[in-house]
């Protein structure tokens, strides 16, 4: 299958959640091969939408001539899409908002109401596109904090749609911290292992990911300084 990973971390490369999307990318690829392309947010040219509707009136056409044209095709072109990125401000990083923004010439100015929600129609069929969320963040807990960016996605994506939101993020770039950094990281690759071949995760290894890798009040300590 063709899975394209979009970085949103302002740090590329170096992004803390970035070590849990190349481990669940390693689990997933050590099933069977697959075309895997990388698109880092931060090097594209997103101009942000200007809510003009230019693109449902004429023909689809958006006003802006940048590099999301071709990063819409990309998406619409791939089986899986794993996005990976850290919680800003209880949401995504504005980079990646811009993006999300600019996908609206895929959908018509029509609206209709599915269960108890609304949402536009085509043109485009995104039911064959699965969609996988990793995000990490610097709290040490998920609860009052990933909320918002959880709905968000459940109202963008109300389909096939998997999420992962690890806490204490920023330890997997602390090379002292790999006595609990790297057990994590072979869960999720676990993790990945069974997304590749069911799509999904077992409810006893999502229990697994959602305990911090250490004690809340131990990380909140280390951060302050109070601990070495
Ligand atoms: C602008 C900004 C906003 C942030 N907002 C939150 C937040 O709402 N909750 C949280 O737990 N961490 C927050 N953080 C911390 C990041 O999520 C954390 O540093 C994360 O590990 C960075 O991941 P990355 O290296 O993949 O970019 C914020 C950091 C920045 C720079």
């Amino acid at each position: 299958m063709k899975i394209l990973v979009i970085n949103g971390s302002p740090k590329g490369e170096r992004s803390d959640t970035m070590h849990m999307t190349r481990a669940f990318l390693e689990g997933i690829c050590g099933v069977a091969e697959h075309e895997v392309e990388h698109v880092d947010i931060m090097k594209q040219h997103i101009e942000f939408c200007r809510g003009c509707f230019s693109c449902k009136k004429n023909g689809g056409e958006c006003i802006h001539n940048d590099d999301m044209a071709g990063l819409l095709q990309k998406y619409l072109d791939a089986d899986v899409v794993i996005f990976s990125f850290p919680l800003y401000c209880y949401g995504m990083p504005a980079p990646l908002k811009a993006f999300f923004d600019r996908t609206m010439p895929l959908s018509t100015m029509a609206m209709r109401k599915v269960g108890d929600r609304y949402e536009h129609t085509g043109p485009v069929d995104f039911s064959r596109i699965r969609t996988v969320v990793i995000s990490g963040c610097g709290f040490p807990s998920v609860t009052n904090n990933y909320e918002p960016l959880r709905r968000e996605f459940e109202l963008m994506i109300p389909h096939d749609l998997f999420m992962l939101t690890v806490p204490e993020a920023p330890m997997f770039n602390v090379p002292e911290a790999a006595e609990v950094t790297v057990p994590f990281l072979e869960l999720v690759r676990e993790a990945g292992r069974h997304y590749a071949e069911s799509y999904s995760v077992p409810d006893e290894l999502m229990e697994k990911l959602a305990i911090p890798m250490i004690p809340e009040e131990m990380y909140t300590a280390i951060a302050n300084g109070e601990m070495i």
